[in-house]
């Protein structure tokens, strides 16, 4: 794994010569962020030796490279999930090419669905922490020590900094963000009422089919990381019926604005 990061690296180098200090994943519906940032370079993932190709509609498959306000930034439009086939290892490698290429700060962007009763279709969530539910962990076989330790601390996997500079920047703008907790279910079944109704018992704002596997393995590199949700749709009684993947994609596009303003002034503020 450690040869095939750097075989990735490498090139990755030679085509850019460029050091990211940000990476930006982009979930379902929320890939304009890049038209926020002065790109420099566009790598589609079928280029890449290594990188796996992303297969869901929604989602597009290129890293692309520039910068915010001097900051520089690497962002990856589309990503890539347990359900589509790949391993957790597959999934899960452009965040170790991310680290050895340069990133500290990992922002993670996903579309879920909404199990707190006080969430409507739209908010945006700052995740806090996360629930593990998939059936495959990255970290599991050989450990790499070069990546980082056999066993990885969790008590913050999400960046408190990160969290309160969120908050404040929510306060300036007069907006509500939401806080809460993301639980990751393998899917690719939207979950049945019954299954709502587990993931609220254990204890779960939101369920979604990404974002954890990517955010152990950056914590394994101890990389500091934000995680932020836009609940598409609601899982209860009155609502389960409209979850299809049409309607998390409009959901997730009308809070685009929202999300894209967030992850932009969080990487120029921290
Ligand atoms: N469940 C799982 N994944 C999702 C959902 C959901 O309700 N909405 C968007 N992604």
């Amino acid at each position: 794994m450690w040869e095939k990061v750097q075989e990735t690296v490498n090139f990755i180098q030679e085509k850019t010569n460029f050091i990211p200090e940000y990476g930006v994943i982009l979930g379902s519906g929320l890939g304009g962020f890049t038209e926020d940032i002065t790109i420099e370079y566009v790598l589609d993932y079928s280029a890449i030796p290594n990188f796996p190709v992303s297969t869901v509609q929604g989602h597009k498959g290129a890293l692309v490279f520039g910068q915010i306000q001097g900051k520089k930034v690497v962002a990856m439009q589309g990503r890539f999930h347990y359900y589509e086939g790949y391993d957790m290892k597959q999934v899960t490698f452009p965040v170790r090419v991310m680290k050895s290429l340069g990133v500290q700060k990992l922002i993670v962007s996903n579309a879920s669905g909404g199990v707190n009763p006080l969430y409507k279709v739209g908010d945006v969530v700052v995740i806090t922490d996360h629930i593990n539910m998939l059936p495959e962990h990255p970290l599991r076989g050989y450990n790499d020590e070069r990546f980082g330790p056999r066993f990885v601390n969790m008590s913050a996997p999400y960046s408190l900094a990160m969290i309160d500079e969120a908050f404040a920047l929510a306060k300036e703008w007069n907006i509500v963000l939401q806080k809460g907790i993301y639980l990751a279910l393998q899917g690719p079944t939207f979950e049945t009422l019954a299954e709502y109704k587990m993931v609220k018992a254990m204890g779960a704002d939101c369920v979604g089919m990404s974002t954890v596997p990517e955010v152990i393995v950056a914590r394994h590199m101890d990389m500091e990381c934000f995680g932020i949700s836009v609940i598409t749709d609601i899982g209860d009684e009155a609502n389960i019926d409209e979850v299809n993947h049409e309607e998390v994609l409009e959901a997730a596009k009308k809070a685009e604005p929202q999300v894209r303003n967030l992850i932009k002034n969080l990487i120029i503020r921290s």
